[in-house]
């Protein structure tokens, strides 16, 4: 983002479009993707290394089908499988390009290693790793390293250690690119960073990787301000770099703002952060608009996302974005008209997509609500709480246009006036267990399931009794 986008194409229209007709045509390309053996073998071959062949892949089986036949049923199940397989790859492992911007522009690989491994300052220690919100997938550490982990012979204090875990791809959601004498040389991160989270099975922070579920210990305005260089951010929202760490400073654990880089405000009219929380990634299939003021669907949001938010490398179209009374920095910079001259997006929208929607919140573990106080709560939910009248089970959003003003649920604009919609989605309610650190609505405003009833029964007044509240929020709990 520092850089603006190359909005000068760098193709000329009629060779694109003589590009993509040779996409779409030759035969020998569509029979390969016939799902069998040779689909399989490819897929096990899609990893990051082969960045390339993934991409291809993406491309091709997630837009053409395999032609009709005997097994056309099968073929639609093979599909969404390779699919899946795809998304998943691409939301744990993907930069899409990004390094170029968190270690090319910001540096934040030498602020990583320390002046001791060919970077500066005192590098970022396991331990501070860890302090910040990152997550280590046990998954991908050798047994001699979770034998040395667990009999406490590793140094946690040791950046060096840190960038071992890198170089084992560990750290959930960041990816350290190495130079072949294996210094770090860059630096770029994944969707899994604010969506995934570990089930802390090993040791706090260290565990299985939980795909889709919000990170909310990640300090992500902690890890931006260890950049040993944060000029082309404050250059970008024409401000110096001292108010530029302010604003991260104020964002705190598990909260992001994905639309300062676009309006360039701040902070809220009364003083706090305008950052919202990070919302999980899960529990979205049947939901119409997604992010808390409608942005868009879940593709639309991740294209934004993927080239806006962490600067991957692609081609994203929001002619919204030219309202420069709105969006004063994206208008300035053309954020609505980003095409780089590779694009390493697009093709893996697709299963990424496909991915997504098949996370599928997760239920609650057993004993952690009242069963008989839920049902109570649920009667209310579906009736005189008038709840579902918004929240329709199962997806807990509207089927149809799932957005509303904020005087219908009794809270200010400002958020939804920083959306081109000027309104709040319907959040989706399963998993809410999942996210209780931050607190709820867009931007954790109520700190519990208890003050986002009694709003409620303020708002809409309700009149419910202590007790009947206390059955709605064990019903919240249940989701
Ligand atoms: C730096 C942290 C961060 C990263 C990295 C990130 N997101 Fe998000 N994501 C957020 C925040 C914050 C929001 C909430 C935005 C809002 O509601 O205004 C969000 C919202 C979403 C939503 C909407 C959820 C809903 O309830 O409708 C989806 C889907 C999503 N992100 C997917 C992705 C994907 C896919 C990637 C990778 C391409 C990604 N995100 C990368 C922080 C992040
Ligand atoms: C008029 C439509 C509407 C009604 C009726 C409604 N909600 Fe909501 N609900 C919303 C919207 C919109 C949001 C998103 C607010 C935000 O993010 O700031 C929301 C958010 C929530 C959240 C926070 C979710 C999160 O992830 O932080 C909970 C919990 C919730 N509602 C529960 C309820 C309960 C319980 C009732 C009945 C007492 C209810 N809602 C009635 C529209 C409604």
């Amino acid at each position: 983002m520092a850089k603006p986008p190359d909005h000068e194409n760098p193709v000329p229209v009629q060779d694109r479009d003589d590009r993509l007709r040779r996409l779409h045509r030759p035969r020998p390309l569509r029979r390969l993707h016939r799902p069998g053996r040779r689909t399989v073998a490819m897929l096990a071959a899609l990893t990051l290394g082969a960045a390339v062949v993934s991409q291809a892949a993406a491309v091709t089986s997630a837009l053409s089908t395999p032609a009709g036949g005997a097994s056309a049923a099968g073929a639609v199940e093979a599909h969404a499988a390779d699919l899946v397989r795809q998304g998943r790859a691409t939301f744990r492992y993907d930069t899409f390009g990004d390094e170029a911007f968190w270690g090319g522009t910001l540096h934040l690989d030498r602020a990583i290693a320390g002046a001791d491994h060919g970077g500066v300052g005192p590098g970022v220690s396991p331990r501070t790793a860890l302090s910040v919100g990152l997550k280590v997938d046990v998954a991908a550490l050798p047994r001699s390293v979770r034998d040395a982990l667990a009999a406490g012979k590793v140094d946690l204090d040791d950046p060096a250690v840190t960038l071992a875990l890198l170089k084992l791809d560990a750290v959930v959601g960041v990816k350290g690119v190495f130079a072949s004498d294996g210094s770090l040389r860059s630096v770029g991160i994944e969707c899994a960073l604010c969506h995934s989270t570990v089930d802390d099975s090993f040791a706090p922070g260290i565990g299985k990787r939980l795909d889709g579920w919000a990170n909310r210990d990640l300090n992500i305005g902690a890890i931006v301000s260890l950049a040993p260089d944060l000029k082309p951010v404050a250059h970008l929202l024409h401000t110096d770099v001292p108010t530029v760490r302010k604003v991260l400073s104020a964002w705190g654990p598990g909260r992001f703002d994905a639309q300062l880089f676009l309006d360039g405000k701040a902070f809220r009219p009364d003083g706090k952060t305008a950052a919202t929380l990070i919302p999980p990634a899960f529990g979205l299939l049947g939901v119409n608009q997604a992010t808390s003021t409608g942005w868009g669907s879940v593709t639309y949001w991740n294209a934004f996302v993927a080239n806006l938010e962490m600067h991957g490398q692609g081609t994203f179209h929001d002619s919204r974005l030219d309202n420069a009374k709105q969006f004063p920095i994206a208008a300035e910079n053309r954020f609505g008209h980003v095409r780089a001259p590779v694009d390493l997006i697009s093709a893996k929208l697709p299963a990424l997509q496909a991915y997504q929607l098949d996370l599928a919140a997760p239920r609650p573990p057993a004993g952690s609500f009242d069963r008989a106080a839920a049902a109570r709560g649920k009667r209310l939910f579906d009736g005189r709480a008038t709840c579902s009248t918004c929240h329709v089970p199962p997806m807990f959003s509207e089927p149809g246009f799932n957005l509303h003003p904020g005087s219908d649920i009794g809270i200010d604009s400002f958020q939804a006036d920083r959306s081109p919609t000027h309104m709040y989605r319907t959040s989706p309610l399963a998993g809410l267990w999942t996210h209780r650190k931050g607190g709820f609505y867009h931007d954790g405003r109520y700190r519990d399931l208890g003050s986002v009833v009694r709003h409620y029964d303020r708002t809409f007044h309700l009149h419910l009794r202590a007790g009947q509240q206390a059955d709605l929020v064990e019903y919240l709990k249940s989701l």
